[in-house]
């Protein structure tokens, strides 16, 4: 590790230190313990504590504030690893030797390189489009780009799928306890390769693929921003990390050792978080028997939204809007009273700090006093002041900390990318825990099936439309 980084490593390791000070972490035995389905949970709306399927790839333990992905702490991976072990660990279940690391580092920068999806981009209308809306079509030009699934004469084999077809599944009436379905998806028979296509393509739900999309779609991000802000599309740089390459191909700066550091750690934090709501919509996708990139293209979508990962482009909207330190309390009573959602605050599974505002938090604060600036230095003021409000008045009761989004957008701008980029680089990140979960899934495979409590009307008698009263308003 370069000289230079020794303090970020000192700042990650303190906020380690505060997160666990007196605290004999335990896990819960809800969610730890092995299960026999079906399981009994208690479930409430938005599927509240509902238990969906078994998992090795990481554990959230909300009420102590507690992340790991595959047994390891991430505090201690943010504070020793890479974001390339760190995929590596996600999808194969252990760290990897050096020559793993130097192998697998080998087929992510081969990857990096999208000139089809780059040419399809440049058709679509990125300046009249979100970020998030590039991100997500990008997903399906890498896939075409990638795969022979857009082949015009490609068609699915189905055999081994037939069974998947929701009504042929007995557990809806008769549910039997098995730990998994009994028509487990064949791998090799689904995603067998049509014999007279390219060899270079991939197979849709493959290693390959999963390589793919994490290296890809930091590629696509890239290029996206570069497209929307009429600068020249950068190519990746092979001598570059994936976090020093992600910051040079979207600033077209190669960054110091600090900042490719700091990249690094962000995008280790917001690799994988258990099955949140786009890893889920990701999850569902797959469950069908769909494709890993319309998979994560779905992921994508579902990060986009204001409760989820779009919440850190919105926290620094409103930072801006309170203007001024002082100006917190009077900003926070008035948003209570209009019973605001604060941006960057509440989790609904953290009950306590979220670990990953802990070291954002710092590193924020790192990065503002390097950069001399008096605007950043006092938008993290204001940050500080609102989290110090939110969580006097909210803490306690309401068990309402800063959560992932909080510090984020601070340190993103300050390593000098725009707002709009926000939310496409945590999907960038997490796109190494949607292909680990995904491909871990469909080891198992069953697809998501829930059912809805119907609160409509029954037996009504249908009545024809010319006989239909109309009711005058
Ligand atoms: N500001 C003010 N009050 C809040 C907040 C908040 N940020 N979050 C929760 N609450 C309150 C709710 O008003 C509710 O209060 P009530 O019991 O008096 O009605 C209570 O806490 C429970 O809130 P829910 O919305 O029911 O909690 P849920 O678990 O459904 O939602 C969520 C979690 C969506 C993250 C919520 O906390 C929120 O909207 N936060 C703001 C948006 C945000 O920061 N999202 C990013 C989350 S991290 C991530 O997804 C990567």
């Amino acid at each position: 590790m370069h000289e230079n980084t020794k303090e970020i490593t000192e700042l990650v390791v303190n906020a380690k230190k505060q997160a666990y000070e007196g605290k004999g972490i335990v896990p819960e035995p809800a969610f730890t313990k092995n299960i026999k389905w079906p399981v009994k949970c208690i479930v409430g709306p938005g599927l509240e504590g509902a238990i969906a399927c078994e998992s090795k790839v990481g554990y959230v333990n909300g009420s102590q504030g507690w992340l790991i992905y595959r047994g390891y702490d991430i505090f201690d991976l943010c504070a020793y690893s890479t974001y390339e072990e760190v995929c590596y660990l996600l999808l194969f279940g252990s760290l990897p030797s050096e020559k793993q690391l130097n192998s697998f580092k080998k087929d992510l920068i081969k990857l990096r390189s999208i000139p089809g999806t780059i040419g399809l981009l440049r058709k679509f209308p990125i300046k009249e489009s979100n970020a998030m809306a590039t991100l997500r079509i990008g997903t399906n030009f890498l896939r075409r780009e990638s795969t022979y699934l857009d082949l015009p004469d490609y068609k699915p084999d189905t055999t081994s799928a037939i069974s998947a077809d929701e009504d042929s599944i007995p557990m809806e009436t008769i549910p039997k306890g098995e730990r998994h379905a009994i028509y487990e998806f064949d791998k090799s028979k689904n995603t067998k390769k049509p014999d007279n296509v390219d060899k270079n393509l991939y197979s849709p739900s493959g290693y390959d693929s999963c390589c793919r999309l994490i290296s890809s779609v930091a590629s696509v991000a890239a290029a996206g921003e570069r497209l929307r802000t009429s600068q020249v599309v950068i190519k990746p740089d092979p001598e570059l990390s994936h976090a020093a390459n992600l910051i040079y191909m979207i600033t077209g700066k190669r960054p110091t050792a600090v900042e490719e550091r700091i990249m690094d750690i962000i995008l280790i934090l917001h690799a994988d978080h258990g099955i949140n709501a786009s890893t889920f919509a990701s999850l569902v996708v797959a469950s069908t028997l769909s494709d890993i990139y319309f998979a994560v293209g779905s992921g994508v979508a579902a990060l986009n939204g204001p409760l989820h990962g779009g919440a850190n482009e919105r926290v620094l909207s409103m930072l801006l809007e309170i203007g001024s330190p002082e100006n917190v309390k009077d900003w926070f009573k008035k948003a209570r009273s209009e019973k605001r959602k604060i941006m960057g605050f509440g989790h609904r599974v953290y009950k306590a700090y979220d670990p990953r505002a802990r070291v954002l938090g710092p590193l924020a604060e790192f990065l503002v006093n390097a950069s001399g600036s008096s605007e950043n230095k006092k938008i993290f003021e204001i940050a500080k002041a609102l989290e110090n409000e939110v969580v006097i008045n909210l803490g306690k009761d309401k068990k309402i900390f800063p959560n992932v989004d909080f510090y984020s957008g601070i340190v993103y701008s300050c390593l000098g990318f725009s707002q709009e980029m926000f939310t496409p680089l945590f999907a960038v990140s997490r796109v190494a825990g949607w292909v680990a979960r995904i491909a871990e899934y469909l080891e198992h495979n069953r697809i998501f099936r829930p059912r809805t409590i119907y609160t409509g009307p029954l037996n009504k008698k249908y009545i024809p439309i010319n006989k239909r009263i109309k009711k005058v308003k």
